[in-house]
């Protein structure tokens, strides 16, 4: 597995990470089989994917208490992200969602964020978390300024809980606060061969500043895979049911994808969903983007773990982005 560096911050993690949303088991993705998921990241890193991502969000607690216990004794080989900004035990924020019978705010203030890193440091298992990143921005209804938080976050790296900054779902305008403000060390920002627009707005400013963009649902949930047939064949929770991908009308297009490269896949020895992993990292400067793919079951981190080996030429990494931009 190919490593990279994350932003300035000294850190070096595998380009494929595995990301733990769905192992939360909740609304967004339907139950989870805990023992299956530590598995997983065991397994994760055996095929040397060290990266793993997670946030209190997912499944209200659950992807940190399963993520801390499958790291558990093995900290050190992993590097951990986490994040915060997300509330759900609290009222006070800017309302984003209602879900599992919670009301989910966005509250990113330093008094907040202190109470919040203590409750993740403890579902870890873990004295200090390697990438903190802030989960979503400010409302207009509830404001949080940019530098506030990153006063406060420069003050938890500081104190070595945590050892690198990040920021998610972010505007342009937004990303330079940040940078203004301290060092950020990575985005994470949802990108795919299918939904191309946040890394064409932000790879050049992410190459400026030296900063690791990190690409969130690069499978479409999944279904770059190209393995999946119809809808009824995965879970079609809150994460799914918006994905245009899904659609009857939509699969055909996938399925033309997998058949159209099917001799790329011949060529580089690898899957469909290798390829598009291969494709993914080979965005933004060439070097600069970390494929961040969910994964909960051990077929699944097999294949995903041997993308971060798969590196297509220039012109076949040309090829795919104009059959992606045939569909969309
Ligand atoms: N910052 C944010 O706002 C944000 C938002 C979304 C995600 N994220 C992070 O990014 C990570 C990745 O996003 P994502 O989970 O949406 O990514 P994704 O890789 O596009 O989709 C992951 C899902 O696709 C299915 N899948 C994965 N590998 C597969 C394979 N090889 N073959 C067939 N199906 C496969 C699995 O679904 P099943 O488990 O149902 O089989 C898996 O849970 C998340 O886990 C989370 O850590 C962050």
């Amino acid at each position: 597995m190919r490593t990279m560096k994350i932003g300035k911050s000294g850190i070096e993690a595998s380009v494929v990470g595995i990301g733990a949303w769905a192992i939360g088991g909740d609304a967004m993705w339907g139950q989870s089989d805990d023992a299956e998921s530590i598995r997983t990241i065991h397994r994760a890193r055996e095929l040397g994917v060290t990266l793993v991502d997670t946030a209190p969000a997912y499944g209200l607690g659950h992807s940190e208490e399963v993520v801390g216990k499958a790291l558990a004794g093995r900290r050190g080989d992993y590097v951990l992200s986490t994040k915060c900004g997300l509330r759900w035990d609290i009222e006070e924020g800017g309302f984003m969602m209602a879900r599992d019978g919670v009301r989910i705010v966005r509250n990113t203030r330093p008094e907040r964020l202190a109470e919040e890193v203590e409750m993740s440091l403890r579902r870890l298992q873990t004295d200090y978390i390697d990438i903190y990143i802030v989960h979503w921005q400010e409302l207009p209804e509830f404001p949080c300024p940019i530098a506030d938080t990153m006063e406060y976050l420069l003050k938890l790296k500081e104190q070595g809980k945590i050892r690198a900054i990040g920021a998610s779902n972010l505007s342009n305008e937004q990303f330079m606060e940040y940078v203004a403000a301290g060092q950020l060390d990575l985005i994470q920002e949802k990108f795919s061969m299918l939904d191309r627009g946040v890394g064409d707005r932000l790879f050049d400013l992410c190459d400026q500043h030296g900063v690791t963009f990190q690409a969130y649902s690069p499978l479409e949930r999944g279904i770059l895979s190209g393995k999946i047939k119809d809808a009824s064949q995965v879970h079609m929770g809150m994460a799914r049911s918006r994905v245009k991908w899904f659609l009857p009308e939509n699969l055909p297009k996938i399925a033309a994808l997998s058949e159209k490269w099917a001799p790329l896949c011949k060529k580089y020895g690898c899957t469909m969903t290798q390829l598009v992993i291969g494709w993914t990292a080979a965005q933004g400067n060439g070097s600069n983007v970390n494929v961040l793919c969910g994964a909960r079951k051990l077929d699944q981190i097999e294949d995903n773990a041997k993308g971060g080996d798969v590196v297509p030429d220039a012109a076949d990494i040309a090829s795919m982005r104009r059959d992606a931009e045939e569909i969309a």
